[in-house]
């Protein structure tokens, strides 16, 4: 994957910034909502978002 993929273009959030997010403790989409501003504006993002979480998260 490539963690300089920006995935919310709305915040500039990219996949290594959700991967940094989950490895610093967020676990669930609205925690790494919380830690990155990612999905939060117009929300087209959030099923990418969601998707890069549970990934992460499963790592
Ligand atoms: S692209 Fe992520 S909130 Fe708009």
């Amino acid at each position: 994957m490539d963690m300089d993929k920006v995935v919310c273009s709305c915040m500039n959030v990219t996949n290594g910034m959700i991967r940094d997010a989950v490895k610093s403790g967020a676990k669930t989409l609205e925690e790494v909502q919380d830690a990155t501003g990612a999905g939060t504006v117009c929300g087209a993002c959030l099923d990418d978002v969601k998707r890069l979480v549970e990934e992460f998260c499963s790592e």
